[in-house]
């Protein structure tokens, strides 16, 4: 089986191509030499992720599957949420969106968050849609070099560590997209 994954990020691609068997060939919107940046405007990050699979089906009509992650921290009413990947403003990064969480969450005792993916599939003209959460706590400090996005600031539930010290298949064992990916992978294999 031949699907899209509607992303140009390496990261995300590596992570899946982990998880997902060598039966179903995973390519990326560079294969389709689609280099642009798929709009995400919707409201909630479901829409999103449904908004990138529909863009691509329709542009290439091709099965397809995309995702939208957000972290969603309690103390600040679900921010950045859908807003994640642009927290800091415009001419944001990674770095300049974790300083904005950790300074907005400088007077809080509530450090608890979590992430949410929605993996939105369409398969031969079908949508469907798949969701993995996974709780943790935003720490004081950036802690770690590998992942990526909100990685160092993130501790999930059970564990003392960041994302962002986790190796691959370490995050990829309990991961808000590996379990989002896991039920895609369940229902690819029915
Ligand atoms: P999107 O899924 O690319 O829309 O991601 C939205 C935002 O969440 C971006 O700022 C990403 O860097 C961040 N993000 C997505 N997935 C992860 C993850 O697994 N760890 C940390 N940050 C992530």
């Amino acid at each position: 089986m031949n699907l899209i994954f509607a992303t140009g990020n390496l990261n995300k691609l590596q992570e899946i191509k982990s998880l997902i068997p060598k039966d179903i060939n995973i390519n990326d919107l560079n294969s389709l030499n689609f280099y642009e940046e798929i709009p995400e405007n919707e409201n909630s990050i479901e829409k999103n992720a449904v908004f990138k699979a529909k863009f691509i089906y329709n542009k290439y009509n091709i099965n397809v599957f995309a995702d939208d992650t957000g972290l969603e921290v309690e103390a600040l009413n679900g921010e950045p949420g859908v807003f994640s990947a642009r927290y800091a403003g415009k001419e944001c990064d990674s770095n300049k969106n974790m300083e904005k969480l950790l300074k907005n969450l400088l007077d809080k005792k509530n450090r608890k968050a979590s992430f949410k993916t929605v993996i939105a599939l369409i398969l031969d003209n079908k949508l469907y849609k798949f969701e993995g959460i996974v709780n943790g706590t935003i720490t004081n400090f950036k802690k770690g070099n590998k992942g990526f996005g909100y990685d160092p600031i993130f501790i999930p539930e059970g564990y003392e560590k960041s994302f962002a010290e986790f190796s691959i298949n370490e995050k990829n064992g309990i991961s808000h997209r590996s379990i989002a990916v896991k039920k895609l992978i369940n229902f690819l294999k029915k």
